[in-house]
């Protein structure tokens, strides 16, 4: 089983049986068990504390976003958010949530910046993939993809 195999086969399972093995291997090879959510990627902004506040960020895995990989979502402004691909584009690490608008990724230390995701520095060159957001203030709804 080639690596791309094993990592299409581990993604398959996180789909299935995410639950079943939360707290074992898959969860460990993975980086963590988060539910990857199949409904519409959308998040009531009333009903996530993180983003309430302006720098706030979450990580999150939608079925029809980034092929039900992690992405981080990032509110920047009190009208403005953004996401990007959580996968590093050096070599595909999960990068980590930003901290002082920065995001690191934990492998080689590439830094991308929240506003545009672009390299600040490290081994990466190519900018984190952005997602679409759409926000809908009067209703407090962030569409994502
Ligand atoms: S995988 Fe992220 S810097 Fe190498």
């Amino acid at each position: 089983m080639t690596l791309y195999d094993r990592r299409k086969f581990l993604i398959t399972s996180a789909y299935t049986g995410c639950s079943l093995f939360c707290g074992g291997t898959l969860a460990s090879v993975l980086g963590g068990c988060e539910t990857v959510e199949t409904g519409e990627p959308m998040i009531k902004i009333s009903e996530m504390q993180t983003l309430q506040t302006i720098g706030g960020a979450i990580k999150k895995r939608y079925s029809k976003v980034n092929h039900g990989e992690t992405i981080i979502i990032i509110r920047q402004s009190e009208d403005h958010f953004v996401a990007y691909a959580a996968q590093c584009t050096h070599q595909g690490t999960e990068v980590k949530l930003p901290k002082g608008g920065i995001i690191v990724c934990p492998n080689h230390g590439s830094r991308f910046n929240i506003r545009d995701g672009k390299v600040l520095d490290g081994e990466a060159y190519q900018p984190l993939h952005q997602i679409q957001t759409q926000y809908d203030k009067a209703h407090g709804l962030l569409k994502i993809g």
